[in-house]
């Protein structure tokens, strides 16, 4: 593919950033948006990434002092509908990454405000793009980041976005049934619906990538210089599963497994994540084409995990204990669990399997900053499907206004004294 006009939202993310740098210094002219909430979010959450991250005007100016190469970036926030319209018409791209949500399932499960602040901020600003695509750029490639959590676990195969079927003797090709887990996951899945949709009836073309959960951070472009570092989670809001057993490994905590830890899922290494929307990229949908891809390249449960990085430690004569908590999801702990992931494969993906020498590149990361880890991240409870987090929540959710798009947080999650009982794992995204 020619070098294309890309913008990629949310690229101040874990995800948008690393992506960012790999189109960009795969040729593509990248133009890089986002409203810092995430930033406010870690405030509010009082919660940080483990490596320090700098200012996105900082991170765009070293990008270019390093390789030459200029990402344009821009602060805006996704549900201010007149900047989002502008921004489409104005730069008229040949694609848009989507990756601009807010992407916890225990944020969204904390109380009604979170559970609302997530929908009306995922949906509404999915909703902002698909509205100006229509009007201004209707033959742009619309890449969203969807998630494998938007399928949950059927006790059968789990096809890439649809399944034929065959009822009383006819037969249809239709979306696959869903079934998330969380107000985070329906958000991504009202979103698929409103983009599929969207391209039915307007002509839209989309790829809708339903991604494993992510673990890594380091990527060739990520890695050229400190100050190009990405996020990385590891408290119990915004933390992905291997990334916490990394620390809690690298910190000399045992690994914490939800309930019997059966529950399986998709994963996939940071490096595979921005070759995935680089493939979608440059091998677009069609016009009027709703497409999803499984992205995501080897199942594991959570014991598989937990044991995988025992095993990894072990390799160096470290000890690392594995203990079971309840469970605070409400969720399968043992089920069937076989999704497909052809496509990305098909159009060239050359994945990075989980080994023994990434778990300790990560550990190893980890260890560098580990005067960053907050020990009281690790050992604050988590979030509880049934129950919320915030108890004393009043009920009474913060008015919007024309400024403040979405419900502000009225009570940040409580941070509370460290416990000797450590955190369990969730599994997210
Ligand atoms: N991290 C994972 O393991 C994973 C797995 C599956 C899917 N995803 C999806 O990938 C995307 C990115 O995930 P991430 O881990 O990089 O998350 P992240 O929280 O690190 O990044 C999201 C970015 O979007 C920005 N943002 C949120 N709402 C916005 C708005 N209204 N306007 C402008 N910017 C906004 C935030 O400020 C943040 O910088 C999400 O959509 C998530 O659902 C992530």
């Amino acid at each position: 593919m020619e070098r294309a006009r890309v913008v990629v939202l949310g690229v101040d993310g874990y995800l948008g950033w690393a992506t960012a740098l790999h189109l960009s210094a795969a040729g593509h002219d990248v133009i890089g948006i986002d409203s810092l909430v995430r930033r406010r979010w870690d405030r509010e959450c009082g919660t940080r990434s483990l490596l320090p991250i700098r200012s996105m005007p900082e991170r765009v100016k070293l990008w270019q002092r390093l390789t030459g190469r200029r990402i344009e970036w821009r602060h805006m926030d996704m549900c201010d509908a007149r900047a989002v319209t502008e921004l489409v018409s104005e730069v008229q791209p040949q694609a848009l990454v989507h990756f601009a949500e807010q992407r916890s399932a225990p944020f969204s499960m904390i109380d009604l405000p979170h559970a609302a602040l997530t929908q009306v901020n995922n949906l509404v600003g999915t909703l902002n793009l698909l509205f100006a695509l229509r009007d201004h750029a209707p033959n742009a490639h619309l890449i969203k980041l969807g998630t494998m959590g938007e399928y949950g676990t059927p006790n059968i195969d789990i096809e890439e976005g649809f399944i034929v079927i065959t009822h009383n003797g006819r037969q249809d090709r239709l979306p696959f049934p869903m079934q998330p887990g969380s107000f985070y996951h329906l958000s991504k899945l009202h979103d698929s619906h409103n983009i599929q949709f969207a391209c039915r009836i307007w002509g839209l073309r989309a790829t809708d990538l339903h991604q494993g959960v992510v673990y890594g951070s380091r990527t060739d472009e990520v890695v050229m210089h400190p100050g190009l570092a990405t996020r990385f989670d590891y408290d119990a809001i915004w933390g992905t599963v291997l990334n916490r057993f990394c620390i809690q490994a690298a910190v000399g905590l045992p690994l914490t497994v939800y309930g019997k830890g059966g529950q399986t899922r998709g994963f996939l290494d940071i490096r595979d994540t921005v070759a995935c929307v680089r493939l979608a990229l440059e091998n677009p949908a069609s016009q009027g084409e709703y497409r999803v891809f499984n992205q995501f390249t080897e199942q594991f449960s959570v014991k598989n995990l937990a044991d995988k990085v025992r095993q990894a430690r072990a390799a160096h004569g470290l000890k690392t204990s594995i203990v079971h908590l309840p469970n605070p999801r409400v969720e399968r702990e043992e089920h069937y669990y076989n999704a497909k992931h052809q496509k990305l494969l098909d159009l060239g993906l050359q994945p990075h399997y989980l080994g023994e020498t990434l778990i300790e590149s990560i550990v190893a990361t980890v260890e560098k900053h580990a005067a960053r880890v907050d020990p009281v991240e690790l050992e604050q409870p988590n979030v509880d499907w049934r129950h919320g987090g915030t108890p004393g929540w009043s009920g009474v959710p913060t008015p919007a206004s024309e400024t403040q798009p979405v419900a502000v947080l009225s009570r940040a999650p409580k941070r509370r004294r460290p416990s000797p009982a450590p955190d369990p794992v969730r599994l997210d995204a």
